[in-house]
């Protein structure tokens, strides 16, 4: 069987993950797509540098638009983040055959119906599961297992790093910035922790979960969005005082619109909550969606949210999910059809919680 050729943009703390699991477990990979799943390139921006695993020298290149547009490249995993050249690359690498696997949040909430036409145009696949709440599955039940029902409120901790700094300063008081530079020591943190502490991560999430749960495109910039600067030791304190905790909470909702129309609402901002609600007992760098629907009730998705390992998890559950479909000769199942709702603004009516 012809093996799946698998090209991989960026080293960092979760690409560095995905070429260790792809070359540890090529066996595993192998048994589990019905061919051999196989490394050809990894594209860094310098080569001199030290990096978390080891990299045959011959697989590094900083030419990754040579890398991406190669002929017998099947499947291009992007881990660079941010706009450009993330954009131009996966574009570049659709146009030329290849299936993508994203977990550009940023990206997807930015322009993502750009990347969905480009897929589609393909016909070829493009799954982004890491690009949401880590290693935990939650985009693809929103968009497959959960199609048939109707979702009226997805709420979570979907920044593992500002759950991280607010649970640090809850639980042994640290301040501020050491609970951060712990963050991004531990590999959680985005590039520009402002992303982070801001809430734009979270914002971007939120608008990647809206769009799925509620088929309504919903971009960053429809987010209400305030992150956690403002949230103080002090805040922290007489929080737990009245037997709460500090998150930092995206809530995005089924309304009733100005005309009485069903609309969308998303916003992410820090929520006083209960110290026995279940979201107040998710802790470090943990992430938990709660999903409610008309069917189902309520579920609850909860696990590792942010670094390396359980975020190239999640890669790697898309790369052998697009490499069966491949094989199949298929393509999976795209994104859903959309029917745009209005997208509120900060609705003026408070969320029980
Ligand atoms: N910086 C992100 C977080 C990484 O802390 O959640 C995972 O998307």
């Amino acid at each position: 069987v012809k093996p799946l050729k698998v090209a991989v943009l960026g080293c960092g703390s979760v690409g560095s993950q995905v070429v260790r699991l792809l070359r540890e477990q090529a066996g595993d990979l192998t048994a589990r797509v019905g061919a051999p799943v196989e490394l050809v390139g990894v594209a860094v921006r310098r080569l001199e540098v030290t990096r978390e695993v080891e990299v045959p020298e011959h697989l590094l290149t900083t030419d990754a638009h040579a890398l991406v547009t190669r002929e017998d490249v099947d499947l291009v995993v992007e881990v660079i983040g941010g706009i450009e050249p993330a954009r131009g690359l996966i574009l570049a690498a659709l146009e030329s055959g290849a299936s993508v696997v994203t977990a550009n949040k940023a990206l997807l909430a930015e322009d993502g119906p750009t990347l969905f036409e480009a897929a589609a145009k393909a016909g070829r696949d493009l799954y982004y599961e890491a690009a949401v709440a880590g290693a935990i599955p939650i985009l693809r039940p929103l968009r497959e297992s959960l199609a048939g029902d109707r979702v009226t409120r997805v709420l979570g901790i979907v920044n593992g790093t500002t759950n991280f700094i607010l649970d640090k300063m809850d639980t042994t008081g640290a301040g501020f910035s050491e609970s951060l530079t712990e963050a991004q020591d531990l590999g959680y943190a985005e590039a520009d922790p402002t992303a982070d502490v801001e809430g734009f991560d979270a914002a971007a999430k939120a608008a990647i979960l809206a769009s799925l749960a509620f088929h309504t495109r919903v971009t960053a910039s429809d987010v209400h969005r305030e992150g956690i600067t403002e949230v103080s030791a002090a805040d922290v304190a007489s929080a737990a005082d009245m037997g709460c905790v500090v998150k930092l909470l995206a809530i995005c909702e089924l309304r009733e619109g100005p005309d009485g129309e069903e609309a969308v609402s998303a916003r992410v901002h820090p929520a006083m909550i209960p110290a026995s609600h279940p979201l107040a007992s998710v802790r470090e760098a943990y992430n938990a969606v709660f999903v409610e629907s008309e069917a189902a009730g309520q579920l609850m998705f909860y696990g590792p949210g942010a670094g390396g390992a359980p975020t190239a998890s999640a890669v790697l559950g898309d790369l052998v999910t697009i490499a069966r479909n491949r094989l199949a000769g298929a393509r999976g199942a795209g994104e859903s059809a959309y029917t745009q709702r209005p997208v509120l603004p900060m609705g003026e009516t408070r969320t029980r919680y």
